[in-house]
């Protein structure tokens, strides 16, 4: 899809009754993310989800799913080694059901985890940008990348993630032209929220996209406000993101 400029699609999801949802709408890859822990359990981070909600919640998931790629999160600390990742990276495929598995960051740490997870043959997609598992460490939900060593940093890690075998990386929150300077260096698709139009692909928080959230964030929209049903406004946001219409400059950073 990439090759072809076609825009791909994802949501997230935590149960069958959305999934399902999704899934008929067209969504291509469903999210199983541990933004979870906000939107379902009321954390103020996603730092107190476990492996097991992870796992629950993606085999929630994965029973409903037909046609769209399922990747699920790994949670905080749930990869400090490649062994621990592996074991619990299988735990999502196994018994969630999961298809790929995220991780944050891509330090040498990670960046070895992840070529491990590789040679065990499960596929990784990355997450650089703005991590809501280091939340602590920026102080809060800040865009990344706005100055000139951060967007170097950021475009080396993407760089990095491919070059150690992800499949996909996510792009969050950033500035859009680093995302396109990102989008157009490597191969493998960006999926990105709250980086711009210019990504391979768009993801969102399904409780912003749906204007049940606490709060919207700017780089989200309610879809569910114009349309009459859940279906009717998953269908508009796969529509809004395969015509490019889906993030406007207002849901974007500079
Ligand atoms: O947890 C999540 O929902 C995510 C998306 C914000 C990409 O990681």
């Amino acid at each position: 899809m990439k090759q072809a400029g076609e825009k791909i699609v994802s949501l997230t999801a935590y149960d069958a009754g959305f999934a399902r949802i999704l899934d008929a709408a067209g969504v291509e890859i469903i999210l199983i993310g541990d933004s979870l822990g906000m939107v379902l359990h009321g954390e103020e981070d996603t730092l107190q989800v476990s492996m097991d909600d992870m796992a629950y919640h993606t085999r929630l998931v994965s029973r409903a799913v037909e046609r769209a790629l399922i990747v699920s999160d790994m949670p905080y600390m749930s990869y400090p080694c490649a062994e621990v990742a592996a074991l619990n990276a299988r735990r999502l495929l196994d018994e969630g059901g999961a298809d790929v598995v995220k991780l944050e960051g891509a330090d040498a740490a990670t960046l070895a985890i992840i070529r491990q997870l590789g040679e065990h043959g499960i596929a990784v997609c990355g997450h650089v940008g703005l991590q809501p598992q280091s939340v602590e460490k920026y102080g809060g939900y800040k865009v990344q990348g706005r100055d000139e060593a951060g967007a170097k940093r950021i475009f080396e890690e993407a760089q990095a993630l491919e070059a150690a075998g992800a499949i996909m990386v996510v792009l969050e929150c950033i500035p859009a032209g680093l995302a396109d300077q990102i989008s157009a260096a490597i191969t493998i698709p960006t999926i990105g929220i709250g980086a711009g139009p210019g990504c391979d692909g768009q993801v969102l928080v399904l409780y912003d996209a749906l204007g049940i959230s606490s709060r919207i964030p700017k780089m989200a929209k309610d879809f569910l406000a114009e349309e009459k049903s859940v279906f009717a406004a998953v269908q508009h946001y796969v529509l809004a993101v395969k015509s490019g219409t889906f993030p406007a400059a207002e849901h974007s950073f500079t």
